[in-house]
């Protein structure tokens, strides 16, 4: 295995002491009594019944029938590995973050990969958002990054989030279909939830069925912030590129390699570290001063949108190498916990209420999905860093604390003294970002999120022409599996607001009248948006002159 040439760090290090090797030991039960025959239940005579006095057969049976946990709400189905992060060069003017400040600094971290609506058994090449979720183990504690591999979500808070699974996952009387976007629920969803559609058009373009996981993009999609030394913020977002490129599958080949090999993004990210072959992506910012919050004609804390590139470039800060796959399918990749809300020093959040729902729900689903509160013991997700607090107890407790005090602060043993208060060293502890918020309670969205079409049409207007047919043929293909007419009418309805040419492909594709109209908020884009615009036209219009370049040099 190639990947035992590298040198293991201090997460492998400290894995390498709960992992345990059974060749050649003798058969115990879970209660270290050695066993001579397993093959074999203790009966009362040759054919006699079977005794409950045996307790290696009741043992045995019992730890089968509780070999399986819920398997994750979202995101079921996934892959990961281990490998390693260092940035290019230190971002103290932005952040404390230390892995982030010290280009020396090796820091490792877990990926998973996964698929979103399918369950843990599902195909990989499915037409669907794909998770990438990175753990970075620093010396500061635990820092999840935990995107997707489009910059934009379908929903723009958290509240609804219970609702969109609810119309993505197959249907509730017959658990049809298995993940797949071509069902009446998600179109109706669709249809209700014009904020879904800038999501939608990534959904039906290539970047929903990739090629390989190593040939993804990553994108934290929200709007975070860093925070440096003198306690100031800047907004970022984050975004994972590959360095083996962008690559997609085409529909065709999706169709053939889901009956071929069901586990083909699995195996070939498996394959490949084995093989040496280590996958890498650049980490990169796009960075805003807190100046500029207002300066755009969208929301930085609104989910559904980008910040166009053209307006801020993204800058390669740092790069991520895989390179060791886990050892044990359940104990890494699907114990493993991640959760938006774990942050280190110097990267904190903003109000996005579809991040702040993030901030509650993965800790929440991992209390169940993990057995109790316990999880951040289990090895993937321990941190390196060392944990010192006063909790105690619950389920599944591997710790045996010492003290015979379990509170702080403490005047009999001590305990833990407390950074900064107590001991007058704030280094390295974590300071929430000190936002002045003012506001009376109100359950409603703000005005500055109601732009549903801009960006999609952005979006529209970047893709060449064959990206463009992929678009509208799987358009075709799903739409074409939704049974209700109303249901198709109203979808094609919105794309009249995207864009009128890809409005009639696809309502001529279904058969059904052309509809009239036209974007929805032409006239009305801002100078740099209207830019981005024109500029993601001459890119599209390039991307044809390098094809057809390409098919003349081939002759
Ligand atoms: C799981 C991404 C929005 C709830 C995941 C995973 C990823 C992810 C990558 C898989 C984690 C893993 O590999 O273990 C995202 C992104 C979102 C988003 C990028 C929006 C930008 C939400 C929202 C909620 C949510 C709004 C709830 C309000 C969950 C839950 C899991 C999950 C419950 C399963 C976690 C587990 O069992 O470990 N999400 N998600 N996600 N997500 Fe999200």
């Amino acid at each position: 295995r190639h990947e035992d040439a590298v040198e293991k760090d201090e997460k492998q290090r400290q894995l390498d002491q709960h992992r345990v090797d059974l060749q050649g030991t003798r058969l115990t039960t879970d209660q270290g009594v050695l066993i001579d025959d397993t093959d074999n239940s203790l009966q009362a005579g040759e054919r006699g019944p079977t005794l409950l006095e045996d307790f290696h057969f009741r043992e045995k049976i019992m730890r089968f029938d509780h070999e399986r946990i819920p398997e994750r709400v979202v995101h079921a189905r996934g892959s990961g590995a281990y490998g390693q992060f260092r940035v290019y060069e230190s971002l103290a003017e932005h952040t404390v973050a230390d892995f982030l400040c010290d280009p020396s600094l090796v820091t490792p971290v877990f990926v998973r990969f996964s698929t979103v609506a399918g369950s843990r058994g599902s195909a990989d090449t499915v037409r669907d958002v794909r998770g990438f979720a990175t753990k970075f183990y620093t010396r500061q504690g635990n820092y999840d990054l935990v995107g997707n591999n489009m910059p934009v979500f379908p929903i723009q808070d958290g509240i609804k989030f219970l609702d969109f699974v609810h119309a993505v996952k197959p249907e509730p009387h017959n658990e049809i279909p298995q993940a797949q976007s071509a069902h009446d629920t998600l179109w109706d969803f669709v249809q209700c939830q014009p904020e879904t559609l800038h999501f939608v058009m990534w959904l039906m373009s290539d970047r929903a069925i990739p090629r390989s996981f190593r040939m993804m993009q990553g994108f934290g999609v929200h709007t975070f912030r860093l925070v440096n030394a003198e306690g100031r913020a800047t907004f970022v977002k984050f975004h994972w590129k590959p360095l083996l490129g962008t690559h997609s599958l085409v529909w065709d080949e999706v169709l053939r390699v889901q009956g071929n090999d069901p586990d083909f993004n699995r195996r070939d990210l498996w394959d490949a570290i084995e093989r040496g072959a280590f996958p890498e992506w650049e980490l990169g910012l796009q960075i805003v001063p807190e100046s500029d919050e207002h300066a755009f004609d969208f929301d930085l804390l609104d989910p559904t949108k980008i910040i166009p590139e053209e307006i801020v470039p993204v800058r390669p800060v740092g790069r991520m190498t895989l390179n060791r796959n886990p050892e044990n399918f359940f104990a890494e990749t699907e114990q493993v916990a991640f959760c938006t809300a774990n942050v280190v020093p110097g990267i904190d959040f903003t109000n996005d209420p579809l991040l702040q729902a993030r901030n509650f729900s993965y800790f929440d689903t991992q209390l169940i999905r993990l057995g109790g509160p316990n999880f951040a013991q289990i090895p993937v997700n321990q941190p390196v860093a060392p944990v010192h607090n006063d909790n105690r107890d619950g389920y599944h407790q591997r710790m045996i604390h010492q003290s015979g005090t379990s509170y702080s602060i403490n005047s009999i043993s001590g305990g833990c003294p407390m950074s900064g208060v107590v001991s007058g060293d704030f280094s390295g502890v974590f300071q929430h970002y000190q936002e002045r918020v003012d506001g009376r309670k109100i359950r409603k969205r703000s005005p500055s999120f109601e732009d549903h079409y801009s960006q999609a049409t952005l979006f529209w207007n970047s893709m060449s022409f064959w990206e463009k047919r992929h678009i509208v043929n799987a358009f075709l293909f799903e739409l074409g599996h939704v049974e209700r007419r109303n249901i198709k009418e109203k979808v094609v309805g919105h794309l009249v607001h995207i864009d009128h040419e890809l409005a009639t492909q696809v309502a001529l594709g279904l058969g059904m009248p052309v509809p009239a109209g036209g974007p929805a908020n032409h006239g009305k884009a801002s100078p740099a948006l209207s830019q981005a615009n024109s500029a993601r036209e001459t890119i599209a219009t390039r991307k044809i002159a390098i094809l057809v370049t390409d098919a003349t040099d081939a002759g």
